[in-house]
């Protein structure tokens, strides 16, 4: 096998799509395990933009003081659509030439490494990316830097709702992220008592859902929680109220908990899956192997190709669902 760690004397690391709690750390891990290693290293700011607007910094060992417990990202973050074309590559990948880039590690979730996969394809730049996405949907990985945290921040908040519902008696719907699919819906819906868990991937019947809140009524539990995955359309629990208002008379109180999921302080977990995965990007980089993503499957940490991770989507666990759905009872 190829040892790179001649050939790369520069390293430039960047987020992409979505911010996650955790990002901060995996940068840490990365400059500091690169600078080891006596490789310089850059930061691009903004994403994809980054490359094409030479947003170029570098970043020092002192530099990454005091931000491991940070969320959001120093280094910001963006979707750049533009990027999908070839010809826009073409331009990203003379600015990291000129700037004398050898490698890059991608911070990001399925768009990121579609991102990164072509431009290894087209260009050959060597990348390595760490799974940073609150939505845990990336295949390949148990786990994405980021889900611990959001999963915690919204269940504080479905903890301090079920207080003032079960004062009321009141029924609540609260709304979580997750376009795509609905693993932070159905990990605080089960840890957070909900009675259903509406996701993207697994739809319910209404009707069955409605069915069941008048018999737990009848049964003397007087107020609900319902959770719900914003899916395409955030502002989907404001449409469940009105169907649920229409069919029952009930009314049903709406929280949103929307980008708070995705600020705040990392977990333990998610600081932890970011150095640990951010220094293996830097040394499989090195090893002389790349285009992929390094995940964690258990304790391990595993590489999984880039184009594995985006062609299909990670589903939230339909078991976990099951057993919400019997715990809820
Ligand atoms: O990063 C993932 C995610 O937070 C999804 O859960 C959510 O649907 C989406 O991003 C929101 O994106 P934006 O902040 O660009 O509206």
């Amino acid at each position: 096998m190829a040892n790179h760690s001649e050939k790369i004397k520069k390293l430039a690391v960047y987020c992409s799509g979505g911010d996650a709690p955790g990002m901060n750390a995996g940068i840490r891990s990365i400059v500091r395990t690169a600078l080891s290693k006596n490789i310089e290293v850059v930061g691009i700011r903004g994403g994809y933009t980054g490359f094409l607007e030479k947003k170029f910094d570098e970043l020092t060992r002192r530099g990454m003081a005091n931000i491991i417990q940070r969320g959001g990202t120093i280094l910001k973050t963006g979707r750049c659509l533009e990027f999908l074309k070839s010809e826009v590559r073409v331009k990203a990948a003379e600015n990291l030439k000129a700037e004398k880039i050898d490698a890059l590690v991608c911070i990001g979730g399925d768009g990121s490494f579609n991102g990164a996969h072509a431009l290894f394809q087209e260009h050959q730049i060597p990348i390595t990316g760490i799974p940073g996405t609150i939505d845990n949907d990336l295949m390949g990985t148990d786990r994405t830097i980021g889900f611990d945290t959001a999963v915690n921040t919204a269940l504080d908040a479905i903890d301090r709702i079920r207080d003032t519902a079960a004062s009321h008696d009141r029924l609540f719907i609260i709304e979580v992220m997750g376009r795509d699919t609905g693993s932070i819906a159905g990990f605080v819906g089960l840890a957070g008592g909900a009675e259903e868990i509406f996701t993207p991937e697994f739809p319910l019947s209404l009707d069955k859902v409605i069915e069941k809140i008048k018999k737990s009524r009848e049964r003397g539990k007087n107020s609900s929680i319902l959770i719900t995955a914003e899916g395409q359309k955030p502002g989907r629990a404001y449409d469940l109220a009105e169907q649920i208002r229409k069919k029952t008379q009930l009314e049903a109180k709406v929280c949103i908990l929307g980008h708070q999921q995705r600020g705040g302080s990392p977990t333990a977990y998610d600081r932890i899956l970011a150095s640990r995965t951010g220094s293996q990007a830097v040394e499989t980089l090195l090893q002389g192997r790349c285009d992929l993503m390094i995940g964690v499957r258990g304790d391990d940490l595993v590489e999984v190709p880039f184009a594995d991770t985006f062609k299909s989507r990670k589903a939230c666990p339909k078991n976990l669902l099951d057993l919400a759905q019997i715990l809820s009872l």
